[in-house]
């Protein structure tokens, strides 16, 4: 099948990859030339682990080509639209000018028969909303949505065998009925793979996607308020969530108590459904995601209140090693970082902070040149004195306190995502601080 995708962000580059894999004959359009040239050498223009394989395969195996012009998606079958829908500059709600833009460019370049099939996240209503676009334009393009759920640093493996896949269909059932045959001859070998198939409406397909994000949002905050609480109880939040984990129901997945969610979708769909939930008068339903905002944007604060405890309320000028940059592990992405935020936080407090991350040193810096950016762990360590873990990629989880020791000029560490075991920490002279822990 021809197959285009608009937008070749952390999604769309992904999905065009993804169904190239597949066996579709695929073009990918970004506005961004640096990017498209990137991708047509068949590198990825940021950090995803299995991307650079499959981008390389299949732009030597000519199924996969970039562009910058929209017209050569003209011809494709289903043309899946995945660019951004970042937080407004102006308040909570989503910026839709980057899906808007899009369809509006794609249209002229489709025609009878075609399927136009957004993937962006977006408020619920917007896809009917832009139905009536695709319809008014006199086109004869159909419109279905697809949301997204992949993971950054798992985004290969989430496309090519997702948990579930979702079909948002036009409430016409012979358009839903092309839109369907089109989506299933897509995904057809994923499908094969007995991937649990939702067909559903618009407003649905939507929901669906800001209610697993908030649903996950509100479980890390759940456990980061039992954090707050096992603070002032002596108790141990990491216990409390294997004891409550071992309960199918809850389950332990998510329940990582430490600093906090960030990154491109998670805080941002939380504002985005709460803004869009008060448009349509119903904002009492989600206002308990505001709290969930709040709390996670505390725990930042906690952790830089550690470092500076540690520090005896003295940060200025003390040499703090920041361990992790990048919103989690297994990605370079920096939006929304907690790590980031909290090295920001001190900085601002006149510690010297010396930060490092395996993936996104590059991105760290174009945002926040000030910060002392080292590539190696051990020149970050040298001499600091006190180590913040704020990102648990491997290289850090395990880490020999006893060699560590000999690096710095202070023995004390704030574990920000609770990796580490207290008592091996203790045992080699440092004084340890978890969040929610003894
Ligand atoms: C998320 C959703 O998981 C995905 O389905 C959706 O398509 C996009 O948003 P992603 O942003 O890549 O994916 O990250 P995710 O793995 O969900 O982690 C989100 C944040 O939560 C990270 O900052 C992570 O460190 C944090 N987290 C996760 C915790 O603090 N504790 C946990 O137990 C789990």
């Amino acid at each position: 099948m021809r197959v285009s995708v608009i937008g070749c962000g952390y999604l769309g580059a992904v999905h065009a990859a993804a169904m190239a894999e597949l066996g579709h004959d695929v073009v990918g359009i970004d506005v961004d030339e640096r990017k498209v040239a990137a991708l047509t050498r068949g590198e990825a223009p940021f950090f995803e682990p299995g991307l650079p394989e499959l981008l390389t395969a299949h732009v030597e195996s000519g199924r996969l080509r970039f562009s910058t012009r929209m017209e050569d998606a003209a011809g494709s079958r289903i043309h899946f639209v995945a660019v951004g829908t970042p937080q407004s500059k102006t308040g909570n709600q989503a910026d839709m000018t980057y899906v808007d833009g899009a369809i509006a460019s794609l249209l002229p370049h489709t025609t009878a028969g075609e399927i136009i099939v957004g993937k962006s996240t977006v408020p619920v209503g917007s896809a009917s909303r832009l139905a009536a676009v695709v319809a008014e334009s006199g086109s004869g393009a159909l419109l279905a949505w697809n949301p997204e759920f992949l993971r950054e640093g798992w985004a290969v493996k989430d496309s090519l065998a997702p948990d579930r896949l979702v079909f948002g269909l036009p409430p016409e059932p012979e358009q839903a009925e092309v839109a369907e045959s089109a989506l299933r001859e897509a995904y057809g070998p994923v499908l094969d793979l007995g991937t649990p198939l939702v067909v559903t409406d618009f407003a649905t397909a939507e929901l669906v996607k800001v209610a697993a994000n908030a649903f996950l949002a509100t479980k890390i905050s759940f456990i980061n308020a039992m954090a707050e609480i096992a603070e002032v109880t002596g108790a141990d939040v990491t216990q409390l969530a294997d004891a409550i984990g071992h309960d199918e129901r809850i389950g332990r997945r998510f329940l990582g108590a430490g600093v906090g969610f960030g990154g491109g979708c998670l805080p941002k769909d939380i504002r985005a459904f709460t803004a869009r939930a008060e448009e349509l008068g119903r904002g009492e339903s989600v206002a308990f995601l505001k709290e969930i905002d709040a709390i996670n944007l505390r725990r930042r604060q906690r952790v830089v209140d550690h470092v500076v405890e540690l520090l005896d309320d003295q940060p200025h000028g003390k040499t703090v090693a920041v361990l992790g940059l990048a919103f989690k592990p297994h990605s370079d992405d920096v939006r929304d970082s907690p790590a980031l935020d909290v090295a920001v936080r001190l900085k601002g407090l006149g510690a010297h902070v010396r930060a490092t991350d395996p993936e996104a040193i590059a991105n760290s810096r174009a945002l926040h040149p000030q910060l002392d950016y080292r590539e190696s762990l051990e020149e970050t360590l040298d001499g600091a004195d006190v180590v913040v873990l704020v990102t648990e990629w491997d290289e850090y989880r395990y880490l020999d306190p006893a060699h560590v020791a000999g690096l710095v000029a202070g023995r004390r560490i704030v574990d920000a995502r609770n990796s580490y075991d207290p008592q091996s920490w203790r045992a080699a002279g440092w004084t340890y601080r978890g969040l929610g822990r003894r």
